[in-house]
């Protein structure tokens, strides 16, 4: 997807989510609401969902997209990247991504951004994956950002 068309399309659902999250405060709801805005706005969102930390393991929370792996073993992978780096992490390629858990095997790229509680502590992230190589880039990250700063807010 080109970089103006989907800075566009990002502005719109930030304009959207801001009317929707304003209706609960409510965590799960919120991150419920999200994940279907997203998963239906972009067509390369192949799998859009939230692990969370629950007693030190990476559980699976709401998703939409083929089953997924339900707990992600501890420092594996690319959402323990995410926690344990604290930051975003763009995946152009996760056969190239040391430890990556296929939880399908058509997935081909990847996003995970840390989601932060009212503390600032990380609690979790969200992860999208696409069948498409190289889908995700700063476009989604600054944005995804943007969104997953909204649950607690
Ligand atoms: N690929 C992720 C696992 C979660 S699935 O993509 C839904 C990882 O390596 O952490």
């Amino acid at each position: 997807m080109d970089t103006e068309k989907k800075t566009a399309r990002y502005g719109r659902i930030l304009n959207q989510l801001d009317d929707l999250l304003t209706k609960t405060d409510n965590p799960d709801a919120r991150m419920a609401t999200i994940i279907a805005v997203l998963h239906h706005k972009f067509n390369y969102f192949f799998w859009t969902g939230f692990y969370f930390v629950q007693r030190g393991e990476l559980t699976v929370k709401n998703y939409q997209g083929p089953l997924a792996c339900q707990v992600l073993e501890k420092d594996k992978g690319v959402c323990w990247a995410g926690i344990n780096q604290k930051k975003t992490i763009v995946v152009p390629d996760v056969h190239k991504f040391p430890g990556h858990i296929a939880c399908d095997s058509r997935s081909n790229s990847e996003i995970v951004v840390p989601v932060r509680d009212r503390n600032g502590a990380i609690v979790g992230v969200l992860d999208v994956d696409s069948t498409v190589l190289n889908s995700f880039d700063d476009v989604d990250a600054v944005n995804l950002e943007r969104i997953v700063g909204m649950i607690y807010n």
